[in-house]
């Protein structure tokens, strides 16, 4: 393979034996042709050399590199996804760049997936040379024209029509419908387009034109319309690749190795733009010096010398200047030119192709080179398809060199040992010279044999693809609009947080007062956070979280040493009877005391019960309700520790002291408050969500005295519950509400906590996916299961170190057929939930806080909370939202946030200290 012989004439019957390369022993003059074309030989290594250096271009240029500038440009096209064949609809498509001195018009019919394939209508137009030279004005304008005379001549509804712009030059790209032209290539050299915005100048020129209100929804890369126009049930294709007048490749590329893009997630079309390859002499070994005189002779001398060795406007060129040269060198013609054959362009890309064709082009090439005012000789058709055969056979290895360097840069990307793959193929060279293609396919295989690489050839030059891209455009901009119009009610503004925030201390200051307020302010008789005197060992009770814990806290003046075993409590036993639960309790302390040799001890026993308590005393808590999915029966309106110490006696030979029940709010609070003594709240936000604060006496209703403080567990997980966050429930809220064990209670709580996020999302994915924007609208069994959504993936789905590909595994194991959109757009919806939520504990804070700084009539207040819960702690963004809600709302409050580390065990146990040492000084 590592011959140059042209291809094609090898096959031929009777044809004289060919030299080692494959080329025929011709006479002596022919010895001058093949030293002339021995030029254009370029070997194995040399492709191998030329695809390393191109692939080492695009990853300089994928990483940002800009000094030296990569040889090709590898420009993102905001192309996400390869289509889904549900486009439909009727789209107008303006070629312009693609075939040279014409643009073409399209009305492109899309049917879905049910409908047949409509046959695209087109124009062609000639745009006169003028044109292209000109101001870029006259050209834009010229454009537009040609649209409404396509229009005019079109008996379709002209409402609202929806254009592709398919513009094949090199452009950055900053959004489907944005895209600044960087040069002009093929032949084009308008002035005053070059770093201007040509959808901008496109929209201007219609306008102008006045004739049709065309809304240019998107703009692509010729290679890019090619891929896309892949046609359905064959791709998707996955890499764009057009040899017309100039040659370029587009494909899908992840898109966190697209430095510019600064996107970790979803794929994005790349064009590589490798005309511009060897600007930078990385060619120079196989330039010959039929390439350089084309270069100096062309508009862009220097630049996309790559191009100029494989595009169709330049392979009729590179045959002129090898003829002529070889008959200035009396080696053809009888050594005679004619001005035509010195003249430039005077050979095209099709007489080349039709001169080079093994069965007809002999008698070609007399026509046409008869034409161009030339005589013939019998012996010299061959050589000059030789000719033709070497310049179009090396043009079709250099682009399989390049062709190979995308190729080995997606298997290398992808991690895949066999990379399989579809390139649509595209332009007029492909059409006219078919043995490109095989030449193509041949030498791909030859360098990188390790792709399975099928070819498919765009139906009709990337009309259908460019409008594929607008149907994308036009759904992902659609499906945006839905996304935003499902979303918007979770975006809350300065306005609404600040009216939380004023509502809850509204209610705050009535529920301490003891009129109806859905905050119950529920007094604690914990009247101080620790001081460090105290000392003993405690047992400690922590139910009503993620976890049931019996811990044993041992309070020394060196601090705290804890021990604890975590036990579950089946949904059978949280949701069985109040007193199989609190045997189940009892039990664990008994299997807890045996594994730590506590058997028989009657340890102080300090019980965290996070369910609203109305407390008479520490150790008395009167359970108002169950949440979180708690609802074992006759335990509301019961004394909970009246409860598990019956349950104590039921379980004989048990002795426990239980001497105080507390809240996970409070036992935070106090946990965190032993380490700094600021720590005058507790915030909670796990399962459910609540807090508690340590308000001035005086204005706790319904407790005596008006000094000190006493801590008030709010019970905030119920505010709203009088319907005073009506405004801003959604229909996804009610939907969760509806399905839960609690309708119409905890309101704040199911807008918050992880029991419920999980579920608001699971609701608006399938909101989505019956608007068709998600899962190609298709609603899947498992997405229907309730609780299938944990809220632990948003935790997993927002976390910045996660590629999408991973969202999409987790997606995936909830059997969910998803492109990498509708990854992105479900961790949009993670992120609008886990957001809203985290504004709105910002808020409950911050009304917090602002009641403690009023309560003191301080200026400034300076105060820790202490915080405990799945949600804060694991959620990745959760906690700084809370605290940048709280710095907007409460800025004369600095707040520190404390994570607790040992949970709220720690906490009870404390409490459990703090009442003995009271009640030791009472017996002193
Ligand atoms: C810690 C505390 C518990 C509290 C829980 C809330 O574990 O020790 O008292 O109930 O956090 O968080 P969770 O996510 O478990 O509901
Ligand atoms: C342009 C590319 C285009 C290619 C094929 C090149 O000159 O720079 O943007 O894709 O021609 O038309
Ligand atoms: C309970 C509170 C508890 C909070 C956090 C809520 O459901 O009502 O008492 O503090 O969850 O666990």
């Amino acid at each position: 393979m590592d011959s140059i012989g042209p291809v094609g004439l090898q096959q031929r019957e009777g044809a004289p034996s060919c030299s080692q390369e494959g080329l025929p022993y011709p006479s002596d003059s022919s010895e001058l042709v093949l030293e002339c074309l021995q030029q254009f030989k370029v070997t194995r290594t040399q492709l191998q050399q030329i695809q390393a250096n191109l692939l080492g271009s695009m990853e300089q240029a994928l990483a940002g590199q800009v000094s030296p500038a990569p040889a090709v440009r590898m420009l993102p096209t905001y192309v996400g996804s390869t289509p889904h064949g549900t486009e439909q609809g009727d789209f107008l498509v303006l070629e312009l760049g693609a075939t040279g001195a014409s643009l073409r018009v399209l009305w492109v019919t899309l049917m879905g997936t049910e409908g047949h394939r409509m046959e695209p209508r087109s124009q062609e137009f000639v745009i006169p040379p003028e044109v292209m030279l000109g101001p870029g004005q006259q050209l834009f304008d010229f454009a537009a024209h040609c649209l409404s005379e396509f229009l005019d001549a079109l008996p379709v509804s002209t409402q609202d029509l929806q254009l592709g712009f398919s513009f094949s030059f090199p452009c950055h790209q900053t959004g489907l419908d944005r895209s600044t032209l960087i040069s002009w290539t093929k032949g084009f050299r308008c002035s005053g387009v070059e770093g201007h915005d040509v959808v901008q100048l496109l929209r201007d020129a219609i306008k102008r034109q006045g004739a049709y209100n065309i809304d240019v929804v998107a703009v692509v890369n010729d290679t890019v319309g090619t891929m896309m126009g892949c046609e359905p049930g064959v791709g998707p294709c996955e890499v764009g690749l057009v040899v017309d007048t100039g040659t370029n490749a587009c494909y899908m590329e992840e898109a966190r190795h697209v430095a510019v893009l600064d996107e970790d997630r979803g794929r994005v079309c790349v064009s590589v733009e490798w005309g511009s390859f060897g600007d930078d002499e990385a060619l120079g070994p196989v330039l010959t010096t039929f390439d350089h005189s084309l270069d100096q002779e062309s508009l862009n001398p220097g630049a996309q010398r790559f191009e100029k060795m494989i595009g169709g406007l330049y392979l009729g060129e590179l045959v002129r200047l090898v003829l002529a040269h070889l008959a200035q060198r009396g080696v053809l013609f009888g050594g005679r030119t004619s001005p035509a054959l010195l003249s430039r362009g005077s050979i095209l890309l099709e007489h080349v192709a039709e001169m080079e064709d093994p069965l007809a082009g002999a008698a070609r090439v007399h026509a046409i080179l008869q034409d161009l005012g030339l005589s013939v000789g019998a012996s010299e058709a061959e050589l000059v398809q030789y000719v033709c055969a070497a310049i179009l056979t090396r043009a079709a290895r250099l682009c399989a060199a390049a062709l190979a360097a995308v190729l080995s840069h997606l298997q290398h990307s992808r991690e895949q040992q066999m990379l399989q793959i579809a390139v649509a193929t595209g332009g007029r060279v492909f059409e006219r010279y078919p043995s490109f293609l095989s030449i193509l396919q041949e030498t791909v295989k030859l360098l990188v044999p390790e792709c399975d690489v099928s070819f498919i050839p765009s139906v009709d030059g990337g009309g259908r693809g460019v409008a594929m891209v607008t149907a994308v455009a036009a759904r992902m901009a659609a499906h945006r609009r839905l996304l935003e119009e499902t979303l918007a009610p979770f975006r809350l503004n300065h306005e609404q947080l600040a009216a939380v925030q004023a509502q809850m201390q509204e209610a705050m200051a009535k529920g301490l007062r003891g009129e109806a307020s859905s905050l119950r302010m529920l007094p604690t008789y914990v009247r101080a956070t620790p001081d460090g005197s105290e000392r003993g060992d405690f047992l400690a009770l922590d139910l009503g979280g993620t976890n049931f814990r019996v811990l044993l806290v041992r309070v020394t003046a060196g601090g705290v040493q804890i021990t604890n075993q975590v036990y579950s409590i089946p949904e059978c036993v949280a949701q069985g009877s109040g007193q199989q639960l609190f045997d189940h309790i009892v039990d664990c302390i008994v299997d807890f005391q045996q594994k730590q040799g506590l058997s028989g001890q009657s340890l102080p026993l300090g019980f965290t019960f996070s369910f609203p308590c109305r407390q008479l005393g520490l150790d008395q808590g009167i359970l108002l309700n169950w949440t979180k999915g708690f609802s074992a029966s006759d335990c509301e309106g019961q004394d909970v520790v009246c409860l598990l110490r019956e349950a104590i006696r039921r379980r004989q030979a048990v002795k426990l002291n239980v001497v105080a029940i507390v809240n996970d709010t409070v036992g935070t609070m106090m946990s965190c408050g032993y380490e700094d003594p600021r720590c005058e709240v507790g915030l909670i936000v796990g399962t459910g969500t609540n807090a508690c604060y340590m308000e001035e006496l005086r204005n706790v209703a319904g407790v005596a005295g008006d000094y000190g403080h006493m801590c008030i567990n709010m019970e905030w997980g119920a505010f709203g519950d009088d319907g005073s966050l009506g405004l801003l429930r959604t229909s996804f809220d009610a939907n969760v509400d509806q399905a839960s064990i609690n309708p119409g209670k905890q309101s704040f709580e199911k807008m918050i906590s992880g029991m419920y996020l999980g579920e608001i999302v699971r609701h608006i994915l399938l909101h989505l996916t019956s608007l068709g924007v998600l899962f190609r609208g298709q609603q899947t069994q498992r997405l229907q299961t309730r609780d299938i959504f944990k809220t632990k993936f948003l935790s997993e789905i927002e976390s910045d170190s996660l590629a999408l590909r991973q969202v999409r595994a987790i997606l995936e194991d909830l059997g969910l057929p998803l492109t990498s959109d509708d990854a992105l757009m479900v961790l949009e919806v993670c992120q609008a939930v886990s957001q809203r939520a985290a504004q709105l504990c910002g808020a409950g804070v911050a009304a917090v806080v602002e009641k403690i700084r009023e309560n003191r009539g301080l200026d400034e207040l300076t105060i820790s909370v202490g915080v405990d819960g799945t949600l804060y702690k694991l959620h990745p963004h959760f906690s700084g939202l809370v605290a940048a809600t709280v710095r907007e709302l409460a800025p004369r409050c600095a707040v520190t946030f404390l994570q607790s580390e040992d949970g709220s065990g720690k906490g009870a146990a404390l409490v459990t200290a703090v009442a003995c040492r009271l009640a030791q000084m009472d017996h002193v």
